[in-house]
């Protein structure tokens, strides 16, 4: 059982395997949040429970702790629920009414307003083996008349004092997603957010919290992810009284909505979870998290082409046919074909929103290139941007009134393209049935969904359409259904969220989406930094990576093949060059890495990750990737750049059985034996000399 009530003491606890999370019912009825940390004995907790004043200025800092507060009274800090009653009262005062356990692991708290029957539940559902708890709310309307909901957020978790706070998070923008930042929390406020539509490459929602001196082995660490894949928001409070509270969900900006009478509005998922083990442990947690709660299914991922990179919008069947083979000689497993095959889309200028074949690039269908590509024992997958339109299109000549507008002004174009209204149901249905004759035609196995641009301009320029600020998140909620639809009516098929790169990923989208594109930029250096950061909370199983030309198009740097592989090999691998033109050597040292990584693939893709160096602070990066059962481990290491004359480097490993033996194989073919005391203390020897160098070691159990 991982919830419990204590009755003497009025409090709950949420125990997973290694935590505790206490909170109980003071005696003004404020749900009080008392502790969250390592195990503890709850009813230890209970002298705490009690409401504080300080002054007339602070008369109820135990608001501040709330698990989940109204806005009204005495509450200034950032609340969770904020509303406005018909009658222009605009306060709320939750007052607890009672608690539902529900199996072993669940538990909900019910809240109500104390005159309005505005209802809330607040759900916590543990996650014993992972130590996390997810958290969601739903507020049920009541009343004979409509409220407007100002501020809704899914979950607020509050971090004990401690005497520094340090926030780390992801940042970025296109081409550079996932750089990972740390700051200091003095008291006010640190916001992350996305007001762009989709969970954006600037920020995402993922936090941890520590004292300034968590790494990656050690140190207490607070964490949580977001499930919401349009604007967000997660702010971290430091209060003038020492604690912490993080409280995150659909972004209130210009995101007012009303609930009519009856009407239930239920939250996204927000995940919270504490480790004492430090950041490498708190990242395990998660991937093991999503593979095994989030993700549509468990599948590993296929060795991939994707001929984006090597035609772009000049897509020809011969083209096309010639890289396949190409591909297939590799060992590639599923052939993409990305933009560019439909409608006059012989740019980004026109066509998107036409999603029939083009006939010139496919004159006998595209049935001839999905027989070629299945003849050659590969899967074929296609590309689509469902959301965006061109206004040189059949689409937006025939339908100018579903793109996001507002009278009086002109709608932006960003990448010559406006974006549809996907909260209108005609909107929904024309993607639910333009995908859903692609794949009932077409032998089609995978598809990559793309959004390439931000919104703006949220309205309609049609009188009567009702397009008011729940646009934000009907668009949202139709993406969901739609991709939910899809996978039940195709279930073979498997989906790659893509947004210009990374900027649609998180943990909502996730429950859809088999693997993600991570970012545009494939320069297996600067991947290096973005699959680190992306890899602090989001599992290796989803995250593609990419093999592509040398020197490379972003940075002009040139890198060696086997770089190059050993970069892309640290996830679902991919291949994106202009493979018709490589050598019959290159073709050859290709083929042999594809075959290495099919070796090591479930050990990349479903065992543990451990971060060893970084290159933020490192002249050599390297990652350990172990198998769940610990008999075999995998480590990547990349020198930026030699220094000084060689030295030989150890990096000691993590995870393996002190006392078992282990073979360790270098990828030039040394091989030793050694103990897995020795390896974890002292390490692997390694040498690597130049500039970009990489070597991978195989490491595996003797029985
Ligand atoms: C976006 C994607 C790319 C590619 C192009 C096609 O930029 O991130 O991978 O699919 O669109 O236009």
């Amino acid at each position: 059982m991982s919830v419990q009530y204590l009755e003497n003491e009025n409090i709950f606890e949420i125990r997973t395997n290694q935590t505790s999370y206490v909170f109980g019912i003071n005696e003004k009825g404020t749900i009080q949040h008392l502790y969250w940390g390592a195990q503890v004995e709850a009813k230890d907790c209970a002298y705490v429970l009690k409401s504080r004043l300080h002054s007339s200025f602070d008369a109820e800092i135990d608001r501040e702790t709330e698990e989940y507060g109204g806005w009204g009274g005495c509450h200034y800090a950032e609340p969770a629920l904020k509303v406005s009653f018909a009658d222009g009262v605009r306060d709320l005062k939750l007052r607890y009414e009672g608690y539902r356990i529900i199996g072993e692991n669940e538990i909900l708290l019910r809240l109500a307003d104390v005159y309005y029957p505005l209802d809330v539940e607040i759900h916590y559902k543990a996650i014993p083996e992972f130590d996390l708890i997810e958290r969601y709310v739903q507020v049920r309307n009541g009343l004979n008349e409509s409220v407007r909901i100002e501020q809704v957020m899914a979950a607020v978790w509050t971090v004990q004092a401690l005497p520094d706070y340090r926030m780390t998070h992801v940042t970025g923008r296109w081409a550079g997603e996932y750089q990972l930042r740390s700051t200091v929390l003095s008291e006010g406020k640190k916001v992350l957010e996305s007001r762009r539509g989709f969970t954006g490459p600037h920020a995402n929602p993922w936090f941890a919290v520590d004292n300034g001196k968590a790494d990656e082995t050690s140190g207490n660490v607070w964490f949580g992810a977001l499930g919401w894949s349009g604007n967000w928001k997660i702010v971290a409070e430091k209060s003038t009284f020492g604690h912490v509270r993080i409280v995150g969900g659909v972004n209130d900006f210009d995101s007012a909505f009303v609930l009519v009478p009856g009407e239930v509005y239920t939250s996204p998922v927000f995940v919270g979870g504490f480790t004492s083990c430090g950041f490498g442990q708190m990242s395990r947690n998660l991937h093991k998290y999503q593979r095994d709660y989030v993700l549509p299914t468990s599948k590993l991922r296929k060795v991939l082409y994707n001929s984006w990179e090597a035609t772009e919008f000049a897509v020809t069947v011969e083209g096309q046919k010639e890289l396949a083979q190409q591909a297939a000689h590799l060992g590639v497993e599923r052939f993409v074909v990305d933009d560019g095959w439909f409608g006059q889309r012989h740019s980004d200028r026109a066509g998107l929103g036409d999603w029939y074949v083009n006939e010139e690039k496919f004159p006998n269908g595209l049935e001839e290139l999905i027989d070629h590509v299945k003849g050659l024992g590969m899967e074929f997958g296609l590309w689509v941007e469902p959301e965006s339109v061109n206004p040189d299109s059949d689409l937006y000549r025939a339908h100018p009134e579903w793109v996001y507008q507002f009278p009086t002004r002109e709608g932006t174009q960003l990448r010559n393209q406006l974006l549809l209204n996907v909260g209108l149901p005609e909107v929904k249905q024309f993607i639910l049935d333009f995908m859903t004759t692609l794949l009932t035609k077409y032998d089609i196995r995978f598809i990559k969904w793309d959004m390439n641009r931000t919104v703006t301009e949220p309205g309609t320029v049609v009188s009567g359409q009702d397009v008011d600020a729940s646009m934000w998140i009907k668009h949202v909620d139709h993406l969901y259904a739609i991709w939910a639809e899809l996978r039940e009516r195709f279930p073979k098929v498997e989906f790659e969220t893509c947004a210009g790169g990374g900027a649609r990923i998180d943990l909502g989208i996730l429950r859809y989406a088999d693997q993600a594109w991570i970012s545009d930029n494939t320069d297996a250096r600067d991947r290096l930094a973005i699959q680190e950061g992306f890899s602090y909370a989001y599992s290796p199983a989803v995250m593609m990576c990419w093999v592509t030309e040398s020197p490379h198009g972003f940075n002009g740097r040139s890198l060696p093949l086997l770089y190059r592989f050993h970069s892309a090999m640290m996830g679902g691998l991919g291949i994106g060059a202009n493979i018709s033109k490589w050598s019959v050597e290159e073709l050859d040292e290709a083929k042999r890495y594809v075959e290495l990584y099919k070796e090591i693939r479930p050990v990349i893709l479903n065992g543990d990750l451990y971060r060893l160096s970084s290159l933020r602070d490192s002249n050599v990066a390297a990652y350990q990737y172990n198998s769940t059962e610990r008999s075999e481990s995998v480590v990547f290491t990349f020198l930026q750049s030699q220094h000084f004359g060689a030295e030989v480097r150890h990096f000691p490993l993590q995870g393996l059985e002190s006392h078992a033996s282990y073979q360790v194989q270098t990828d030039d073919g040394e091989v030793c034996v050694r103990h897995g005391s020795t390896l974890m203390n002292i390490g692997v020897p390694l040498m690597l000399r130049g500039d970009y160098k990489s070597r991978m070691i195989r490491v595996k159990r003797l029985e």
